[in-house]
């Protein structure tokens, strides 16, 4: 056998202006020892997450994360398999929970890994529903939206990983569920599959008529994940005292100009009906994560919380994927299998 194994990987090749386009991204391959030095482990990548925060990383300039240098391998959270270890934690077979981004076998250090137990729950959840976003969903909503029965919850990309979560926990507290999306596809599952009370299809001539008219007693609870145009339709329908999680601003990563969540009107509602507009990082609540585990592992497990993953075979097809979900073409968790 070889003393070394091929890793493949994706480094942003330039940084994009606007959307990003394939010259923005380059494949390398390189050799990685099979025997890492002490204190790392060699890993087979067995899924990779793609999510929208990646487009932020690739811009310079501040925000709560390092930006991403040209050259550097595209970030990124991973379900590996240990293929040869050098450190005590992890032995070879071991299934950990990784962060080596868009990458077919990297090295990493044991430090930075957690491992999963994979009769729980397919692996791959790691990365969705038990992962980052199902957290995201659960900890934005519950901290800040503070759901209450009876209550109006619109959310925004509700087919989508953090979208459906939210949904289907706010179903679970009691609320009326108003979930907005893109095409009849999307609304007919959060619908249909999901129980959102009403699914709206934002793309649709009348979507601004529907919204009003799904949301007879105002909104108690709008959850932000995109910005733009949707805000400036919810916020007139806002209720005193009502709370807004803001989780994402996804129609504003790619330098579109967003709605007026800053202007004078929209400030002015804040105050008139004692708005409360909250940003947060899901790492914010990270001392939470036991709690979300044993509640969304339940609500999964007893079919209360479902999900739906769509998984893109070929670590060439990542950059088309990414690209993709920048506009709303992924329908679910979008995952690599490299
Ligand atoms: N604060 C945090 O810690 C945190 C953590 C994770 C995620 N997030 C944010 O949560 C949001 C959802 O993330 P996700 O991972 O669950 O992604 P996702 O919803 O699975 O996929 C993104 C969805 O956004 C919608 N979209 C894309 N471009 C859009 C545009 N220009 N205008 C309107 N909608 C657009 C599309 O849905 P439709 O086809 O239905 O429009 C697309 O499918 C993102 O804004 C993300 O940045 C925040």
């Amino acid at each position: 056998m070889a003393d070394t194994i091929l890793n493949r990987r994706i480094v942003m090749a330039a940084r994009p202006s606007g959307m990003p386009a394939a010259e923005n991204f380059r494949l390398e391959e390189v050799a990685e020892p099979r025997q890492p030095p002490q204190g790392e482990v060699l890993l087979k990548t067995l899924f990779f997450s793609l999510d929208p925060y990646m487009r932020g990383r690739m811009d310079a300039g501040p925000s709560y994360a390092q930006a991403l240098e040209p050259g550097g391998v595209m970030e990124g959270g991973s379900v590996c398999e240990v293929l040869a270890s050098q450190s005590a934690d992890f032995s070879p077979g071991d299934i950990v929970l990784a962060g080596t981004g868009w990458q077919t076998h990297p090295r990493a250090s044991a430090r930075g890994l957690r491992k999963i137990d994979p009769s729980l729950a397919p692996v791959s959840t790691a990365l969705g529903i038990l992962g980052m976003p199902g957290m995201t969903a659960y900890t934005g909503l519950l901290n800040i939206g503070t759901p209450k029965p009876g209550e109006t919850l619109v959310v925004a990309a509700a087919s989508g990983a953090v979208g459906s979560a939210v949904g289907q926990i706010g179903r679970i507290k009691g609320c009326r569920v108003v979930g907005i999306a893109g095409g009849e596809e999307k609304t007919r599952y959060i619908r249909d599959e999901l129980g959102f009370d009403v699914a709206l299809d934002h793309r649709a001539a009348d979507f601004a008529a529907r919204l009003k008219t799904a949301c007879p007693d105002g909104i108690d609870i709008y959850f932000e994940n995109v910005g733009g145009a949707v805000w400036d339709l919810v916020r007139p329908l806002l209720n005193n005292f009502a709370r807004v999680p803001v989780c994402g601003l996804i129609a504003q990563y790619n330098g579109v100009a967003g709605g007026g969540m800053g202007s004078a009107v929209a400030l002015r509602s804040v105050l008139v009906k004692r708005l409360r507009i909250q940003g947060f990082i899901v790492s914010d609540f990270a001392a939470q994560r036991e709690d979300f585990l044993r509640d969304m592992g339940g609500w999964v497990s007893s079919g209360q919380v479902k999900y739906r993953e769509d998984v893109v075979e070929g670590l060439e097809n990542a950059v088309p994927a990414f690209i993709g979900l920048l506009q709303g073409h992924n329908f679910g968790k979008l995952l690599v299998r490299p």
